[in-house]
């Protein structure tokens, strides 16, 4: 085992009794994963997804890109199901690619019991590991629990986009959040840190 694995894998019990797996993403998640994102988006607006909209194609293909760019994306898995997601995708182009954008869900029968922490945490630590020099998201501003987790990360609040997402009920605004990570910001993260 080499000292860089853990950045990609952990498995546990969680605060909730249930135990866990986060692992790389392999595209026989995506239909999983693409359920989930349809269940949440059920939720009401707390992504900008609607139901009925991801199919898994469209997730596998998704997938692909974030790993062929360099990015991460790492599923957790409770009871050998897709029950969360957190993925870093690398922008492209000299003046773009030293931030990557994050974004994360838990399913909704997992939250609360430390999981969308440890994504988060597992994420940046992957982002410190290959050199970026920033991670950004977007989070809707009435998305409270999401907030509180992002700023206890060191995540700072960083304006609001106007109408940026249109959604049923108009169009949205969106908070942009940072966190700092002083990298600087390879072109290409190593393999060992790759996960296609
Ligand atoms: C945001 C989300 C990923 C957090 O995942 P989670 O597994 O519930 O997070 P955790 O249990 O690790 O809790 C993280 C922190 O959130 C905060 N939190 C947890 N439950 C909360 C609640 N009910 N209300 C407010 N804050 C809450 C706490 O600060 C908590 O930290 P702590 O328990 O270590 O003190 C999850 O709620 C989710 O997927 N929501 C729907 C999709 C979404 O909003 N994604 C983000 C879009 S930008």
């Amino acid at each position: 085992m080499t000292a860089t694995q853990p950045v990609l894998r952990r498995e546990g019990v969680a605060r909730n009794g249930h135990p866990y797996l986060i692992r790389p993403s392999k595209d026989t998640d995506a239909p999983g994963l693409a359920a989930l994102i349809d269940a949440v988006a059920g939720e009401g607006e707390l992504l900008a997804a609607v139901p009925g909209e991801p199919d898994t194609i469209e997730q596998s293909m998704r997938l692909v890109s974030i790993m062929l760019e360099g990015g991460l994306t790492l599923t957790l898995e409770v009871d050998g199901a897709p029950a969360g997601h957190v993925m870093v995708q690398r922008r492209a182009g000299n003046h773009y690619g030293h931030v990557g954008e994050i974004a994360i869900l838990v399913s909704n029968a997992e939250r609360g019991a430390g999981l969308g922490r440890i994504l988060m945490e597992m994420a940046i630590a992957w982002a410190g590991a290959v050199g970026l020099a920033k991670l950004s998201l977007r989070v809707f501003p009435d998305n409270g629990r999401a907030i509180t987790l992002y700023r206890s990360l060191g995540f700072e609040d960083e304006g609001l986009v106007k109408g940026e997402v249109r959604m049923p009920s108009g169009d949205r605004d969106m908070l942009l959040m940072g966190l700092a990570l002083g990298g600087s910001g390879l072109a290409r993260a190593p393999a060992i840190l790759r996960n296609e």
